[in-house]
């Protein structure tokens, strides 16, 4: 920087002619100080409109990193990679909630509380027993994790940083335990009850899957795939669900209450709903054969996306696609290999050959092949969206706790731009028929 440069922008206002220097900080300036840019004192002030976010920055954070161009990603500094082949998924929990690596002893009391957890209270299986028997596992699970305020209505002390801790363990915890009953609820099965000799996954796999085996041994890939997906999900810094669980837990609230609307924002066939929605697609396509005319329709705006394709952050390859491709690949080898693969990957190779999708930077992201991954592991597609909730849980409530511990953080209150109807009177019921006659 020579000596002449600041670190400000002046902006000039051609409707007055008048300029005003603004402080940049971090390659941002605040928006408030838009404010003192006005055309008159009965001004506002001037605005940011920026629907979907776009380009504003809610908030400072510490916990991840993303390069959308270069096709980055790092928890705490660490690279997505590192973690997925040497780290497991209770290790990036604790990374993220803590900011460090655990020692031995950490990591060691961490993963026996968590397994402390991981029942449920009786009530909540009541609770989960009164849903429909055909309902859809994700609204059951965001639900029931809703009702856990009720159980624990000490969560709401959140300004208590041991309280904070119980929750987040208790609720890493009881993820997969909600998830797997809501599930074996919805196919009229019996709970299967947490295994305290498995891991985190393999524990998963057997409250999802055991039968009548007297103990349930999880395949060891598919354990181990698993975990490498959840280490994949588990914090993907101010997207929807994330900015709703800030947005939530703004008000202060408890975080059990914020969770759930979060799961509830990653639901959508645009979030984590999306992989369920690959899957749909692959079948709806059925053959190779029939992806040139699908993607002709996708390019006319038929109404149909290439689910599992595209990024608001990333402009490159997703990485965890990358490393989700090649446990694809592993998890196919116990399985056998998803008969939908196949169509998959030429529809991979004939997007990226396409103008349509080189010119928009749309490459596969994280949902592509993750679906077929869990449908080889014998998930349902209605589940896919609550795998994705479970090991997402770590990273909203350390994106949570960041924000209720940020001092420069306000309870969340966009402006808007009103451009509805101006002032005008009430009209009684009798005369509004008249009133619609003599305007239209
Ligand atoms: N298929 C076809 N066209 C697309 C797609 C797609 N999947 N994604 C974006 N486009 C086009 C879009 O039509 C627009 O074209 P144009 O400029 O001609 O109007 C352009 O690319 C920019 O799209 P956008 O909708 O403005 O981009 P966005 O940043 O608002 O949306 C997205 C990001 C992820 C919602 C979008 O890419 C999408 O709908 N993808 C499919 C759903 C999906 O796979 N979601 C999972 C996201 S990753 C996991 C997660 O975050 O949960």
């Amino acid at each position: 920087m020579s000596e002449n440069t600041r670190e400000t922008l002046t902006i000039t206002d051609n409707r007055t002619g008048k300029s005003y220097e603004v402080p940049v900080e971090n390659g941002s300036i605040k928006a408030t100080d838009l404010r003192r840019i006005k055309t008159g004192p009965d001004d506002f002030g001037l605005m940011a409109y920026d629907p979907g976010f776009m380009n504003t920055a809610a908030c400072k954070s510490r916990i991840t990193f993303i390069d959308g161009d270069q096709g980055i990603l790092r928890y705490r500094g660490y690279p997505i990679e590192q973690l997925a082949e040497k780290s497991s998924f209770l290790e990036v929990a604790y990374l993220l909630y803590f900011g460090e690596l655990p020692l031995r002893s950490q990591i060691d009391e961490f993963a026996r509380q968590v397994l402390s957890h991981t029942i449920i209270h009786e009530q909540t299986k009541k609770f989960i027993d009164g849903f429909r028997h055909d309902s859809h596992p994700m609204g059951a699970f965001l639900s029931t994790v809703a009702a856990l305020s009720t159980f624990y209505g000490e969560g709401k002390h959140i300004f208590d940083a041991n309280n904070r801790l119980v929750q987040f363990e208790r609720m890493v915890a009881k993820m997969p335990t909600i998830a797997a009953f809501c599930y074996r609820h919805s196919i009229g099965m019996p709970f299967a009850y947490p295994d305290g000799d498995l891991s985190y996954t393999g524990n998963f796999l057997n409250m999802m899957f055991k039968a009548t085996e007297l103990k349930y041994k999880p395949n060891p890939v598919l354990e181990k795939a698993l975990d490498v997906l959840f280490i994949l999900h588990a914090d993907h810094e101010q997207n929807c669900s994330t900015t709703t669980m800030r947005g939530i837990g703004s008000s202060h609230c408890d975080p059990f209450t914020a969770i759930s609307g979060a799961a509830a924002a990653l639901y959508g066939p645009l979030h984590g709903g999306a992989n369920e929605a690959v899957l749909k697609m692959l079948v709806e396509i059925g053959s190779k054969d029939a992806i040139p005319e699908f993607i002709r329709g996708v390019k006319a705006g038929e109404g149909k996306r290439l689910m599992g394709f595209g990024h608001r952050v990333y402009k490159n390859y997703d990485p965890r696609a990358k490393i989700i491709k090649e446990v694809a690949f592993q998890v196919f080898e116990v399985t056998g290999r998803n008969p939908l693969l196949d169509i998959a990957l030429d529809l991979e190779r004939i997007a990226l050959e396409d103008d349509y999708f080189v010119a928009r930077k749309l490459y596969p992201n994280v949902d592509f092949y993750s679906g077929l991954i869990y449908q080889a592991m014998g998930f349902p597609t209605e589940m896919f969206p609550v795998l994705f909730a479970i090991p997402r849980t770590p990273g909203w409530l350390s994106q949570w706790e960041e924000q209720i511990l940020d001092p420069e953080q306000r309870i969340v209150r966009p402006r808007q731009i009103y451009l509805g109807a101006g002032k005008r009177d009430y009209v009684p019921m009798a005369l509004r028929e008249s009133a619609v006659t003599q305007t239209a």
